[in-house]
């Protein structure tokens, strides 16, 4: 399994880092026979699991049982748990309880939390101070979309701030750092500024590594298209096709036949 030293030294190296997120154990299992160096068990569970709108509903509790099964199909791969709205705003105290939750009961090797103004660097300073490595998220935050106003890009006018919260998490320890849906050229300049490494998702060719949304990846989301995803399988269609091919045999009798049945009973003489 890689570990956060790992990580740095695969920056070090210029070796990409690459994963995705996963919410359920068969997700799991493939994705560490395929090799990724992290799972992420995102609270995007809420878009692209629960059919939310936003992340905002997702809790500690409803998070630990995806994080366990994972842990389960992928107990060779660096798992890292998204700690969810709620759960690390109010106090240092909250956040490392929810931290050492996922850990403890999840399983999950290190947490991640958003944003990089002055309360999430006290919890991730926090969290760290208790044994747990932080991943940090700047860019487009999911979580602040209501102050946000919305699932924006940031372009170059807040090259300055994703820049200055970056090494600022840095500076805080964590061991790596989300860019989302930041200009190529600000993600670049991040990557080159700081010691630990950048995972983009919509953040262009130069982060040291990449993360998408697996069933974004694999065809099974309908309705998003944004400009970063590149759809590796279709599964959704042939999904869909399978489901319907089901459907039409029960329908017909054509399912089940002779050879599905225990102990089959002789077809009736004509
Ligand atoms: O929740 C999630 O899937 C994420 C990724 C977009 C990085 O935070």
């Amino acid at each position: 399994m890689r570990t956060v030293p790992d990580f740095a030294k695969m920056k070090a190296e210029g070796r990409k880092i690459v994963s995705l997120t996963a919410y359920d154990y068969p997700t799991a299992l493939l994705e560490q026979e395929a090799g990724i160096d992290f799972i992420l068990v995102g609270d995007s569970i809420a878009m692209a699991v629960l059919g939310e709108e936003t992340t905002l509903g997702v809790t500690v509790d409803m998070m630990l049982p995806h994080v366990r099964a994972v842990r389960k199909g992928a107990p060779e791969t660096f798992v890292v748990a998204d700690m969810p709205f709620g759960s690390y705003q109010a106090s240092d105290e909250r956040a490392v309880d929810s931290a050492v939750r996922l850990v403890a009961e999840g399983g999950a090797d290190a947490v991640k939390l958003e944003g990089g103004a002055p309360m999430p660097l006290a919890r991730t300073a926090a969290v760290i101070a208790s044994g747990i490595p932080v991943m940090g998220h700047v860019g487009l935050l999911p979580q602040s979309v209501r102050a946000s106003g919305g699932y924006k890009a940031v372009g170059a006018g807040q090259a300055g701030r994703v820049m200055s919260e970056a090494r600022a998490l840095e500076d805080a320890g964590a061991f790596a750092v989300v860019l989302e849906s930041v200009d190529e050229g600000i993600a670049r300049d991040v990557t080159a500024a700081l010691s630990i490494p950048t995972i983009g998702i919509g953040a262009g060719r130069f982060t040291d590594g990449q993360i998408l949304v697996v069933g974004d990846m694999l065809g099974m989301t309908r309705g998003f298209e944004p400009r970063f995803l590149k759809k590796y399988a279709d599964l959704g269609a042939e999904a869909g096709r399978a489901l319907s091919e089901y459907a039409a045999e029960v329908r017909s009798g054509a399912f089940p036949e002779a050879r599905h049945a225990y102990a089959p009973l002789r077809e009736p003489a004509e």
